[in-house]
């Protein structure tokens, strides 16, 4: 009966991995990647032993008490009628109670830590915009932005400034022990220093829907050489083949989550088919649309697909269920990019 409730693996449209994780140590922890938030780790070990010690402490007590203190013949009387012990009663009060009010001020200082930026990471500042079910982050001075991936450079506090357009997200990078809340509608301010080049995840912390799961992004902290270079913008569009290629790994990045290339349903139509190729030219499909809830026909081309990615809600495919399905605009994403995404649509049509 289970099997029923589970899916098809095959028939799940994956992401690719994102980067790969870093080992962790004998605690099962990740390592510690930033320069800041020792904090994070010391209170998790410290809650953790308090948790082991009472355990112990109790259980052992209790069980104790259950040997030692077992009925062993049906008509023994009770051992002891005492009811209550003022001293002690205070003693396990009070303890606890200074144990959580230092849990509290460890967390608290932490908190105020990793939310009061300093000057050198708010000269830093990038902004993380997240939406059901991906990232956009927004770079100092830099016009390009980048989706679902990062670039940072390695020994320079950074500052994110996150925000929301629809629902709770969280953004959290475990190596870097960072996580804040994000809340439509307000700027959620966090930063960090790391110290290690690498590729690192960032993950979403808040349930936010459906693909929750799947919203992650890639964190490349890189050597100011590297960073100068700006790698978030290279892309590469020489000829339509390169665009393709470009334009199936912004795909994989941004669009698989919705969209298959295969013909299977998902959240979004698939791009199987979208364009046919008929002697040397591509042709767009026929499609039925809603458009200012009138239904009309329109032949796929530059133009419906530009205005697709930027204002998806414009023209919505009448087929079921994609008619009740709401796409993410991306108003941010430039000419070159589109036009390389629809290379590449174009190219699943040259493959059949
Ligand atoms: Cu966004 Cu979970």
């Amino acid at each position: 009966m289970f099997a029923q409730l589970i899916q098809d693996p095959a028939k799940i449209n994956y992401v690719e991995n994102p980067a790969k994780p870093p080992e962790i140590d004998a605690w099962g922890q990740l390592p510690k990647l930033a320069s800041t938030f020792d904090h994070v780790d010391g209170l998790f070990y410290f809650t953790y032993i308090v948790c082991i010690f009472f355990f112990v402490v109790i259980l052992g007590a209790l069980l104790f008490s259950v040997v030692k203190y077992r009925r062993k013949t049906w008509d023994q009387p009770a051992a002891s009628n005492v009811t209550h012990n003022t001293p002690l009663e205070v003693v396990w009060t009070i303890v606890p109670l200074i144990i959580v009010m230092i849990m509290f001020a460890w967390g608290f200082k932490g908190c105020m830590d990793m939310t009061v930026v300093p000057e050198a990471a708010s000269r830093n500042t990038y902004k993380a915009t997240a939406k059901q079910w991906n990232w956009t982050f927004t770079y100092p001075n830099h016009a390009t932005p980048s989706f679902n991936e990062v670039w940072i450079e390695v020994n320079k506090p950074v500052q994110f400034l996150c925000e929301s357009t629809d629902v709770l997200h969280a953004f959290f990078i475990p190596v870097m022990r960072v996580k804040r809340d994000i809340v439509p509608g307000r700027f959620q301010s966090v930063w960090f220093h790391p110290i290690e080049i690498g590729e690192f995840h960032l993950f979403c912390a808040e349930y936010c829907g459906d693909d929750h799961s799947r919203m992650y992004a890639k964190v490349h902290v890189v050597s100011a050489e590297e960073f100068a270079t700006a790698p978030w913008d290279k892309w590469d569009d020489t000829t339509p083949a390169l665009a393709a290629k470009s334009g199936e790994s912004l795909y994989k990045n941004l669009c698989q989550t919705c969209h298959s290339v295969n013909g299977t349903p998902a959240v979004g139509p698939t791009w199987k088919g979208l364009f046919t190729k008929q002697g040397d030219t591509f042709v767009g499909r026929q499609r039925e649309v809603i458009e200012g809830g009138a239904k009309k026909t329109i032949t796929v081309d530059e133009a419906y697909i530009t205005e697709s990615v930027r204002k998806p809600d414009q023209k919505k495919v009448a087929e079921s269920p994609y008619d009740k399905n709401n796409m993410t605009a991306f108003p941010d994403l430039d000419e070159r990019r589109i036009k390389g995404l629809i290379e590449y649509m174009k190219s699943l049509a040259a493959a059949q």
